[in-house]
């Protein structure tokens, strides 16, 4: 019996294959069906990847990640006629290989921690690019950043996003230590709603980052007092995985109020940042704008709002994370067993699960999936695709169609660079999966698969025990 009239996993990577934004895509831009009907993607057929490189896997397409970053710089120069830079918000995917690719496509960092800065302070190095190459395209965020994570900032000419006042304190302190000047920009809390999961949204009033609007006339007075710190710019997200193009539009007249006030309190405002928060196709029913239709109502709705206040346009700097790396990325999986519960469900269970992708127990996130060795097969049964942790809540997928699938079968989820290794976790003492970067039929390991020895290396037997 066929369940649907897609008959083979082949037409459901065909069908977002118009778009031209790899947010758009279910895919990535390389994927297709081989001669063997088995499933590539940058050139490599998936089965073989998990032969050579093992299961679970994380495959990154080179292709895809370049062309979202070419995309979002392509896009600010046709839109935006003042000065822009696009900074990955890291979150999303820190490793050094995503750094050194974005990168060397003039991308700057958004980092949010020691560890998102070192990793992206280190890939630069290894990657051979100078200080002038990076000069001011690092951004630390985060809501309690601690001393250690100021002072490498300082120590490294990164521009600090501030979020709250004790930040600002602890700043002054550290520039008259050191008798170093800091660039920051003051993250406000606009004030505005949106539609997505309420974990990922950002800018409503009730928000634990950054100032809200009653509280800037005094940040600004106290920062214009302080020598050693230069208040070069205002910042604002206002949520993550967003469709609607309405709240970015409406953030633009917010900023540029707050910019006005800046400016006219005498503080060195040149740089405006909207944040990231473009949403991605994860299923078929997903919509969300491309990334030139992000990027034009950004700019847009910038240029008006500095228009409208006489103001010269500002240096726009925007944050995308999910939509820069999301579709790039596809994660394998080897079938194990199935569970058959007549008239009920039938769970199909791989070799992963929460912990190399915990966004569906978290967030009920919705993901998409086919049989990498059967691409052409019918699709003529309904499953839950459970994952392999000790949690009933661990599962990727409920109820989807695929082809009659057997133990051995490698089954890829598809948009899976966003949010998955970054928040990956060692549950039940599972290894983190490797990552490899495909490109053009080349495979590179770009994150070695954890190994048991891994797990136990932070571990330590007080004396009395061993
Ligand atoms: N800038 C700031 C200040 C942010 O907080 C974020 C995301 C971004 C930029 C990038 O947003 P994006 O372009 O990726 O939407 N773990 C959640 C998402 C958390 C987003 C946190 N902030 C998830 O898996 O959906």
């Amino acid at each position: 019996m066929l369940l649907t009239d897609k008959t083979t996993a082949e037409k459901f990577i065909t069908a977002s294959e118009s778009y031209t934004s790899p947010n758009q895509r279910l895919f990535p831009l390389t994927a297709k069906v081989n001669e063997q009907n088995n499933l590539e993607i940058g050139g490599c057929d998936v089965t073989k990847l998990v032969e050579q490189f093992g299961s679970s896997l994380y495959i990154l397409d080179e292709k895809t990640l370049r062309t979202s970053a070419s995309q979002y710089r392509s896009a600010f120069e046709e839109y935006y006629s003042g000065e822009s830079q696009v900074i990955y918000a890291s979150k999303a995917w820190s490793c050094m290989a995503v750094v050194s690719i974005l990168a060397s496509e003039g991308i700057g960092f958004d980092v949010v921690s020691g560890g998102e800065l070192y990793t992206t302070l280190k890939a630069l190095e290894m990657s051979g690019f100078s200080s002038e190459d990076i000069e001011g395209k690092i951004y630390l965020h985060g809501n309690n950043k601690s001393i250690e994570e100021l002072e490498l900032a300082v120590d490294n000419d990164c521009k600090i996003i501030v979020d709250n006042q004790l930040e600002l304190e602890n700043l002054a302190k550290i520039t008259t230590e050191k008798q170093k000047s800091v660039s920051i920009l003051i993250r406000l809390t606009p004030g505005i709603e949106c539609h997505t999961h309420e974990y990922i949204r950002t800018g409503s009033v009730d928000s634990k980052f950054g100032f809200n609007l009653h509280e800037l006339d005094d940040v600004f007075n106290f920062i214009k007092a302080q020598n050693l710190i230069d208040c070069i710019g205002i910042h604002a997200h206002i949520g993550s995985q967003i469709f609607e193009l309405e709240p970015h539009h409406d953030l633009g007249g917010v900023l540029a109020d707050w910019f006005k006030k800046a400016l006219d309190l005498g503080l060195p405002v040149t740089e405006l940042n909207v944040g990231g928060g473009l949403g991605i196709r994860y299923t078929e029913s997903d919509d969300p704008p491309s990334i030139t239709e992000w990027v034009k109502t950004v700019s847009t709705a910038v240029t008006k709002a500095c228009e409208d206040r006489g103001l010269a346009l500002p240096k726009l700097i925007s944050e995308p994370g999910r939509s820069m790396v999301a579709t790039s990325c596809i994660t394998a999986y080897t079938v194990g067993g199935r569970k058959i519960i007549p008239d009920v469900r039938t769970y199909v269970s791989v070799d992963g699960g929460m912990s190399d992708n915990p966004r569906p127990i978290t967030y009920q996130s919705l993901y998409q999936a086919v049989v990498a060795n059967k691409m052409t097969a019918e699709f003529t049964e309904t499953v839950t695709i459970a994952g392999k942790h000790c949690e009933s809540g661990d599962i990727l997928i409920k109820n989807i169609d695929l082809p009659q699938t057997e133990t051995g079968d490698i089954l890829v989820v598809s948009a899976t660079g966003a949010y998955n290794y970054s928040m990956a976790s060692n549950y039940n003492r599972i290894a983190r999966p490797a990552a490899i970067l495909v490109n053009d039929g080349e495979a590179s390991l770009i994150i070695r698969r954890e190994s048991y020895q891994d797990l136990v290396r932070q571990d330590l037997l007080p004396s009395r025990l061993g």
